[in-house]
């Protein structure tokens, strides 16, 4: 017989439906959830439960349950930290100057260099046990630190490891073009993370580039993502657009990116090529609070177009150091001005859909996988009105609850 698991005296349930043109949030109140191997098999009124002989019931005590968020842009291996940087921006310099003076990625591919793999490991897997016991259920992963064979690839390895211990959804993404190491020209160094491409297909689901002036061009872009493309990567995504309009979203686009991040520069013309090209827009307001964007997305014309957005920590050493999904809410109601439904939406289902992996997870739907989170309230709006606490009491992950760790993070 189904082992069927009742989640029962829910005072506010959140699902995402995606049927129609755009994904909606659905509110039910006082009901139970049914999860049977890992999905969700039905949502019921708590009066029925009553009628039925479940396999366990869990008591969740009039809390309000949702969808556990999807981080779909990370930088979450690697070593060291880059706290002096940060006090070199309060003291006015820009984060392309710290770049180009051998600052900001550099420094932490020198450090992800001198680490092993086990110590990668440790960090990021305290990290993800962070991540997830503040409501993350599901996210991606760049390589970028290495930019080496060896360091990328051990990078690629830490984030299969996590993958298969944890036994959560990761998405892996090698970015062999993050930045160009010392000793080389960029365009030295492009050919090589040309010829070496196929060697991280068996390692990493997609690709991607940071396509910026003083960084990689659109020519670097678009000579990648057609290699990519013959050598079987199905996932191109880019950095685009973040502190200079150089024309990356709308090549991406165009040449089937499934997300474009950070897009603080775009034009209404690279707004139309993500919407007929059905690319995501990933959103990082972390990256824009951080570094105190004077440009922010343009998310309401985006909205109107019927893009698909996406919100994500962007956790990195440099700009955002912080895995935290609900001050990502937060951030984004308050810097973009929308609602917390329409945060919600692009921080799960968005989200998901940027990983392409929206019919498995990040709606809390009929037969999707069952990570969800338990609030300590009744009502998920208090995740947007008091921005800063940490609202996120159980974590479920395929319907199992996640042990977390409340132990302090070291950086
Ligand atoms: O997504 N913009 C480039 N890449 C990262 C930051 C990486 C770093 O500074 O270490 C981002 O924000």
């Amino acid at each position: 017989m189904e082992k069927v698991t009742c989640f029962r005296n829910i005072g506010q349930l959140i699902q995402v439906q995606s049927g129609g043109e755009t994904p909606t949030i659905v509110k039910k109140t006082r009901c139970a959830l049914l999860v049977s191997q890992g999905r969700v098999k039905k949502v019921i009124p708590d009066s029925e439960v009553h009628l039925h002989d479940f396999f366990r019931e869990v008591d969740l005590a009039g809390r309000a349950v949702l969808p556990g968020f999807v981080d779909c842009h990370t930088h979450l291996i690697h070593a060291g930290n880059r706290k002096d940087e940060m006090e070199q921006r309060m003291a006015g310099a820009s984060y392309m100057e710290i770049h180009k003076n051998g600052g900001g990625i550099l420094s932490t591919v020198k450090a992800t260099r001198q680490a092993t793999e086990d110590e990668l490991h440790e960090t990021a897997r305290l990290r993800v046990l962070r991540m997830m016991t503040l409501g993350t259920t599901a996210f991606e992963i760049k390589s970028g630190y290495g930019l080496d064979l060896d360091t990328e690839k051990k990078m690629l390895r830490v984030g299969r490891r996590l993958r298969k211990n944890l036994k959560i959804p990761v998405t892996l993404t090698y970015l062999g073009a993050h930045a160009t190491p010392k000793g080389k020209t960029s365009n030295q160094y492009f050919e090589f993370v040309m010829e070496h491409l196929p060697e991280f297909r068996s390692l990493a689901d997609g690709v991607d580039i940071f396509c910026e002036k003083g960084v990689f061009t659109v020519a670097h872009l678009r000579r990648l993502f057609l290699h990519a493309k013959l050598v079987g990567f199905h996932q191109l995504r880019a950095h685009v657009d973040e502190f200079s309009h150089q024309g990356g979203c709308h090549n991406a686009a165009r040449l089937g990116a499934i997300s474009c991040d950070h897009l603080e520069h775009i034009t209404p013309h690279d707004i139309r090529a993500l919407q007929l090209a059905g690319t995501t827009a990933v959103l990082m307001p972390g990256a824009n609070f951080s570094l105190g964007s004077k440009k922010i997305p343009p998310v309401h014309a985006m909205l109107k177009a019927g893009v698909n957005l996406a919100l994500a920590t962007g956790y990195n050493p440099g700009s955002h150091p912080s895995y935290n999904m609900q001050t990502v809410l937060g951030m984004a109601q308050s810097l973009y001005r929308i609602t917390p439904d329409q945060a919600l939406i692009a921080a799960t289902h968005g989200s998901a859909r940027a990983l392409d992996s929206h019919e498995d997870f990040g709606g809390l739907r009929l037969d999707q996988r069952a990570d969800f989170i338990v609030l300590k309230t009744g009502d998920y709006r208090d995740l947007f009105y008091c921005v800063g606490e940490n609202f996120v009491e159980q974590t479920y992950s395929a319907g199992k609850k996640v042990k977390g760790w409340k132990n302090p993070v070291t950086f």
